[in-house]
């Protein structure tokens, strides 16, 4: 890991560490951490590797977020496609409101980040204020996490509502990461040493990782309660776009009618989420996020196997090595 940092550039400024109240820099220094490539800390917490700047929202959506039953939460790990798949829920759950082709033009992904639709619980919502307000969201919330399965909050577990997991290769999530992490970092700090970011990665740490882990429970709880967690990947919903769509629009309780699948409404929905429209938008170009982050650093290559342009074919066998050893047994292949 790098020994020094500079302080992360003025317009990341969630990035910062140094306003955090004594008490939570205390829980912080007791947890293990390692410097990572932005300007921050990683801290081991409950298994996993979280952005210290990010640990005060885990901790406030842990003690108060209150899942409803009718609640849907997009669950992945970060640069798996959590951009597209909101993309994707969102166009789902409103498409009654923007069937004919007057309502599709004000369609709000046409203006907005699917970012800003779908907020994310623990970098958003509950970072910003310790128990926001949430009673004005119409059923079914639509939110987002990165949470591991074994620290949602309580009352996930304890309700009806639905997961959705979107997995990835790890060679093209890692891939992905790298780019991204890069651009987060100061302009004059350059792309992170991809050789050194792989060694940290196949460690287990990265950004709510060890990957595998973070995969691994998703997975299982798949398995073991079918009707709350759907496991997919980003892989699937590339190979049959159209049989996933109508797979997530059944397990969230929104099937399809036979008059949708004859008047095309599958293939709008995937028009209007496709990489090559969403990435198009002006919104998506030049747009920012709240936190600073560009929108257009969300939409990079969209596709499959993008990690041997950056990766050697000795880098790709030490992470399928390690997932290998990790996944052994678990009838999960990546
Ligand atoms: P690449 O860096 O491999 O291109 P996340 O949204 O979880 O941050 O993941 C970002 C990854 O999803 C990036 O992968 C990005 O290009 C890809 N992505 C974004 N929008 C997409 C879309 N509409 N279709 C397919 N992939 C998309």
């Amino acid at each position: 890991m790098q020994a020094s940092q500079s302080p992360p550039p003025d317009h990341l400024t969630y990035l910062r560490e140094d306003d955090r109240p004594q008490a939570f820099k205390d829980l912080l220094s007791s947890l293990p951490s390692e410097k990572d490539w932005v300007g921050n800390s990683l801290h081991l917490y409950q298994g996993f590797w979280f952005p210290s700047w990010l640990l005060n929202g885990i901790f406030n959506c842990q003690n108060h977020f209150q899942a409803h039953p009718s609640d849907i939460l997009l669950v992945t790990n970060p640069k798996s496609g959590t951009t597209w798949l909101k993309a994707i829920l969102f166009a789902l759950l409103n498409r009654t409101k923007y069937s004919n082709s007057n309502s599709q033009r004000r369609h709000p992904l046409l203006t907005q980040n699917s970012h800003e639709l779908v907020p994310f619980l623990e970098h958003k919502l509950y970072l910003e204020q310790e128990n926001p307000d949430l009673s004005a969201l119409a059923s079914p919330r639509l939110f987002a996490t990165h949470f591991p399965y074994s620290s949602l909050p309580q009352s996930v577990s304890d309700s009806k509502c639905k997961l959705v997991y979107l997995g990835r290769n790890p060679k093209d999530t890692f891939v992905s990461m790298w780019h991204f992490f890069s651009k987060l970092r100061p302009e004059e700090k350059g792309q992170i040493p991809i050789q050194e970011f792989l060694d940290q990665f196949c460690r287990g740490v990265s950004p709510y990782g060890p990957y595998w882990d973070h995969v691994l429970g998703y997975y299982k709880a798949s398995l073991e309660k079918p009707e709350k967690v759907l496991f997919v990947t980003y892989e699937q919903m590339k190979l049959d776009p159209h049989a996933h769509v109508r797979k997530l629009a059944d397990f969230v309780g929104c099937p399809f009618s036979e008059e949708e699948l004859r008047d095309g409404t599958v293939e709008g929905i995937l028009r209007m989420c496709s990489f090559d429209n969403l990435s198009s938008l002006e919104v998506n170009k030049s747009g920012k996020l709240g936190d600073g982050a560009e929108s257009k650093w969300f939409f990079r290559r969209g596709e499959v196997g993008d990690w041997v342009n950056y990766m050697s074919a000795e880098m790709g066998e030490r992470i399928d090595g390690v997932m290998d050893e990790k996944l052994h047994g678990s009838g999960l292949k990546l």
